[in-house]
This record gives C-alpha cells, sequence and structure tokens, in this order.
C-alpha cells in the first residue's frame, strides 16, 4: 500500500481527476450545454466543487491517522491548491460574467450582500495558504508558524459553508451536510491532536528526582 501512495503514477492520476470537473465544465461550455442558465451553472458548479476540495482537503489529516497511512500526507497540498483554483474560477465567474468587471459594482455587491461579504472573506483567506504551501515558505516561516498560518483553512471552510448557508433560498439541507461534515472533521482533528499529545507526553523521559 505504501508503495501506492508513494509512486507518482498515483500523484498524476489524482491530478487528474481534479482537474476532471473543470475540464467537463470546459466541454460543456464548448458544447453549449448548460442549462437555461449558463451563467448560475458555471458559478454553482464551480462553487461546489470548491467546498468539496476544502473539505477533502480538511479530511487529509483524519484519514491518515484513522487508515494508518501517514503517506496520504503528499497530497494535501495539491488538493489545497485545487480548492483554491475552483474558487479563483468560482470568483473570476461572478466577477466577469455577472459583474462584467465593474469594480464599483463588485464592491457594492460585497459590502450589501452578507453571503458574498463571507465567501470574498473564505477566498482572501485562502490566497496566502496558496502562496505559502511550498517547501521553501514552510522552511522561511518555521514549521510551528508555518502549520499555525495553515489552520486558517479551517475559517476558510467555515466560510464557505455560511456562504453557501445564507445564499441558499429554500433548501438548506446541502449547506447543513457541509457543516455536518467540517463539524465531524474538526472533532477528528481534535481526537488525532489529543492522542498526538498523549504519546509525547507518555515518551518524555520521568525526570530524575521524582
Ligand atoms: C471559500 C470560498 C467559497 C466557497 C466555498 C463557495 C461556495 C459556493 C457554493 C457551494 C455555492 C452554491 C452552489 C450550488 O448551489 O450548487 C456558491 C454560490 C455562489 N457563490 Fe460562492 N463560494 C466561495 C466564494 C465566493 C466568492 C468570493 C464569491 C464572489 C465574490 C462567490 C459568489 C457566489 C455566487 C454569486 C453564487 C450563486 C448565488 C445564487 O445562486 O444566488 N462565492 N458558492
Amino acid at each position: 500500500m505504501k508503495k501506492f501512495w508513494l509512486s507518482l503514477w498515483t500523484k498524476a492520476l489524482l491530478f487528474a481527476l481534479c482537474l476532471a470537473p473543470f475540464l467537463r465544465l470546459l466541454w460543456r461550455i464548448y458544447r453549449g450545454d448548460l442549462t437555461a442558465n449558463p451563467i448560475e451553472f458555471i458559478t454553482h458548479t464551480t462553487g461546489d466543487w470548491t467546498i468539496r476540495f476544502l473539505m477533502i482537503t480538511l479530511a487529509i489529516t483524519p484519514l491518515r491517522a484513522v487508515l494508518n497511512q501517514p503517506q496520504l500526507i503528499r497530497f494535501r497540498r495539491m488538493l489545497g491548491l485545487f480548492a483554491f483554483f475552483y474558487a479563483c474560477s468560482h470568483f473570476a465567474t461572478w466577477f466577469w460574467l455577472d459583474k462584467s468587471f465593474d469594480v464599483h459594482e463588485m464592491w457594492d455587491d460585497i459590502v450589501k450582500r452578507r453571503f458574498i461579504t463571507v465567501g470574498m472573506a473564505g477566498l482572501l483567506l485562502m490566497a496566502p495558504l496558496a502562496v505559502t504551501s511550498t517547501a521553501g515558505w514552510v522552511r522561511r516561516l518555521g514549521f510551528r508558524r508555518w502549520q499555525l498560518l495553515h489552520r486558517l483553512i479551517y475559517f476558510t471552510a467555515l466560510a464557505g459553508v455560511i456562504h453557501y448557508y445564507w445564499l441558499v433560498k429554500s433548501d438548506i439541507r446541502p449547506p447543513l451536510r457541509y457543516a455536518a461534515v467540517l463539524a465531524v472533521l474538526m472533532l477528528l482533528r481534535l481526537a488525532v491532536m489529543v492522542k498526538k499529545k498523549a504519546a509525547n507526553s507518555a515518551r518524555k523521559p520521568v525526570p530524575a528526582n521524582i
């Protein structure tokens, strides 16, 4: 199993899988197969994939522990970057197709519509994570500080869930499902942290004068 996770092919396959929804969307645009409301269709598709990739990225750490597969960590950066990629496409769809690059209209929407405000906050929080996702930035910031910065992803995911909850008009079940997934992922993460701390303190040598 370890060999499978460490193979270059696995990473290439995952990359292709992550890109597939975008290529499928491009194909539908090319064929003009975008339902009666193309802008809404593109906005919803890219929004859906943003929140999915955020959840998948957050699932990596608990999955490593639960499945006892530490090698899974090598996919976390790619998944996080895909979340950012879909978020940028989502934002670009709105700014380009919905707002026609009108900065004033864009600003009006950001300050007047709370679901846009919180969505924008989610996107802005993702930017430093994408920039500092390289090994060079881990070295520059030091692992502890880098790790602390990257906990922002929880706030991004929370902003995404609130954004979704505030924008739906009738059926609140889909955003609530993501809220439940996020809650479970955070609890699992907490359990992993507590277990790690307990293992570390058990490993610490007992001082000789006790
Ligand atoms: C963390 C960042 C974000 C996430 C996770 C996210 C996610 C989503 C999701 C899941 C949907 C609904 C899709 C559906 O109904 O199938 C959506 C819709 C939408 N999002 Fe976002 N989004 C984010 C950021 C943004 C930003 C920055 C903007 C614009 C500034 C934006 C504008 C919109 C708009 C206009 C809609 C459609 C609203 C409607 O149909 O009434 N989102 N987003």
